[in-house]
């Protein structure tokens, strides 16, 4: 194989990483009904724990935040005390993790909350799709659009989640930014038709990113701070009339605040590297002075070539690494890869979750 720094420790931000492979964030919804993680997460953390960083599932801040059935949550102690089990594994297994912080907005649905109530958002737009819920995937609702104060607690949500990740023992947090999700739908115009002062011109539209990303760094340091962004991705409903203009914009946000890691899925998210009318991330990644992990659809060779030429300090996987826990030493050897059952890629029990072997069990 060629020689390559992928296997390498990286030491950024006070931090010594194992090697330059990241896990991706992916949701599995093995948490229980109302939100709760517990052993099995622990377990299926802890077995991808050589992984430079782990990153994990996306963590709703609120119950209206959740995006899908027993999907986990970080707003109550119960919660923090089951991903206190995660971090610990991970932590003895020498690995290092990150929360992916998460409101879905309105890519969410009434079954997922305690008083039905629909999901929120920044318009009256129902999103294209469905959700997953716990009688399978239903189409979305009509969201209630959020009031301008109500708008304003959404960074208190997310800041009262950092602090229960520091509670349960989180390296770091990452403020889920793609997708469609909450913040992503007030960033890009699809469907942000707002006159208050989160909707309109870019600064307006980028204010609760921005606000909520002042409350994570105040809980963890800019430091410990990570964003993920997803320029090119129209899941979930979104598009924006100047892509470029938008990104570029918030990623100078992020070096005015001192944020230390962006998560830059590249392409459309699972469906392609190279979409018709793409910004170029390379170019939003050079613009960003903390580390860069770049993401979708990466092989070895695509990620020995990303660091060879130094677009991007690490590179995440995240399919890979559901049938491939010990990922890194596959990668590193040239390996078979497991391809995982897709079946099993959302809810169920520990089949197809925690059952991959690593290498080292199969000789
Ligand atoms: C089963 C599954 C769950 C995912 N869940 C999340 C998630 O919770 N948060 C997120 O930001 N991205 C999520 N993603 C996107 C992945 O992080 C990643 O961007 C995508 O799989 C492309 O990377 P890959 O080609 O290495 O798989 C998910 C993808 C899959 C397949």
């Amino acid at each position: 194989m060629t020689a390559t720094d992928l296997f390498e420790p990286f030491e950024h931000a006070g931090l010594r990483l194992r090697n330059r492979i990241a896990l991706a964030p992916l949701t599995r919804a093995r948490a229980s009904s109302v939100g709760l993680p517990g052993a099995a997460q622990a377990e299926y953390y802890r077995q991808r724990a050589s992984a430079g960083l782990l990153i994990t599932e996306a963590i709703a801040v609120a119950p209206e935040g959740r995006g899908g059935a027993f999907t986990p949550g970080l707003y109550d102690d119960a919660q923090v005390a089951g991903w206190k089990l995660t971090t610990d594994a991970v932590h003895a297994a020498g690995g290092l993790i990150f929360a992916q912080l998460w409101h879905a907005g309105r890519l969410s649905h009434s079954s997922l909350t305690a008083d039905g109530a629909v999901p929120v958002s920044p318009a009256a737009a129902i999103a294209p799709g469905s959700a997953f819920t716990e009688a399978g995937f239903v189409p979305y609702e009509m969201p209630r659009v959020l009031a301008t104060r109500e708008v304003e607690a959404v960074a208190a949500q997310f800041r009262r989640a950092a602090e229960n990740a520091r509670r349960a023992g989180f390296d770091g947090v990452q403020l889920h930014a793609t997708h469609g999700y909450l913040i992503d739908s007030f960033l890009r115009d699809a469907i942000n038709d707002r006159s208050d002062r989160y909707g309109g011109s870019l600064e307006n539209r980028a204010r609760l990113l921005v606000e909520t990303l002042s409350e994570l760094i105040e809980v963890f340091g800019g430091d410990r701070v990570a964003v993920r962004l997803a320029p090119n991705t129209r899941a979930g409903g979104m598009s924006d009339s100047d892509t470029a203009a938008t990104f570029a914009y918030v990623i100078d946000r992020l070096n005015e605040r001192g944020v230390g890691w962006l998560d830059l899925v590249e392409g459309d998210n699972l469906v392609t590297r190279t979409p018709d009318d793409a910004i170029d991330t390379d170019a939003l990644a050079a613009r960003f002075r903390g580390a860069v992990i770049v993401n979708h659809l990466y092989t070895t060779e695509l990620a020995i070539a990303a660091r060879r030429e130094r677009k991007a300090d690490m590179v995440a996987f995240g399919r890979l690494f559901i049938g491939n826990p010990d990922l890194v030493a596959r990668l590193k050897s040239g390996s078979a890869l497991v391809e995982a059952a897709r079946d099993h890629y959302y809810g169920g029990s520990g089949e197809g979750y925690i059952d991959y072997p690593a290498l080292t069990a199969v000789r």
